[in-house]
């Protein structure tokens, strides 16, 4: 601790929780996920992010926007971040041990949530990096059953090792005491990797283009009708994302005015 003030002090003062850290885990040298418990009064919607941080020697607080991987029932609340070498806030970040305390902010929001698409019968969510984390909060939100029958979740990343999440959305979440059931035949996790062996290769980006992801999941372009899509990556992809999905005559949704798609354009990966 660099400041006088404890980061539950600074919290206090800024109108923000300074929770405890209860789990970390590194994925890669790269990329890691940690867990704090939840504050009591602390309500979110699943999908919606919140800043995160940690305070400055002169005690001013460093934050940034986390999406929320954990869904809004559960009771700590997840994270799941890049290691920026030279990175203000993540290169102290990546050091939290169990115990420390991080700040978080009250306030949640995002685009990203199931009310800024109309109904229908499938959700396709597209993500590269850590883009993945509003997913993995959408996938166990009971709502997002209740709306759409078949669920997708496509994940691109450089090497394998950064598949972050692959066994538990591959494999334990089909067995998970309350999804399991529930996803067993409707969920679909589809990785993807661009700059190594994997038995997916190449840009989801590319596969949406030439029809292997449709042809892949058994679909055809009758089911576009019948389908929505979230989108959340870096600029770079939520850009050619939003091309592909306007060429097929979709129109963006807010939570005001529902559409075929949702972008996440606060995230920076
Ligand atoms: P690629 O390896 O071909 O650049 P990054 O680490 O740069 O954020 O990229 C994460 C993943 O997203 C990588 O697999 C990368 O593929 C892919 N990606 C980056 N930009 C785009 C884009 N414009 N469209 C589709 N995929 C992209």
């Amino acid at each position: 601790v660099e400041t006088s003030q404890s980061l539950e002090e600074i919290a206090e003062a800024k109108g923000m929780f300074a929770p405890r850290v209860t789990w970390v885990h590194h994925w890669t040298p790269g990329l890691f996920s940690f867990r704090v418990e939840r504050p009591q009064s602390f309500r979110f919607t699943s999908g919606e992010f919140v800043m995160i941080g940690l305070a400055q020697p002169d005690g001013k607080p460093l934050l940034r926007a986390y999406s929320i991987v954990s869904p809004a029932w559960e009771e700590h609340l997840e994270f799941f971040s890049v290691k920026v070498p030279d990175g203000p806030l993540t290169s102290r970040l990546q050091h939290l041990k169990v115990g420390d305390r991080v700040l978080i902010g009250r306030k949640t929001t995002g685009t990203l949530v199931t009310d800024a698409l109309k109904p229908a019968k499938h959700l396709m969510m597209i993500g590269t990096g850590t883009g993945l984390a509003p997913f993995l909060s959408i996938l166990r939100d009971p709502e997002t059953h209740e709306r759409f029958e078949n669920i997708v979740i496509a994940h691109t990343v450089r090497q394998r090792e950064e598949l972050a999440y692959h066994d538990f959305l591959y494999e334990e979440i089909k067995t998970d005491e309350i999804f399991g059931e529930l996803l067993r035949d409707r969920f679909t996790y589809y990785p993807t990797v661009t700059r190594g062996e994997f038995h997916t290769r190449g840009r989801i980006t590319d596969r949406l283009r030439d029809g292997l992801f449709r042809a892949d999941l058994g679909l055809s372009i009758d089911d576009r009708p019948d389908t929505r899509w979230m989108i959340c990556g870096s600029m770079a992809f939520n850009k050619e994302m939003i091309e592909i999905l306007e060429g097929w005559g979709m129109d963006e949704g807010t939570r005001s005015n529902p559409g075929e798609f949702a972008v996440e354009r606060a995230f920076v990966g």
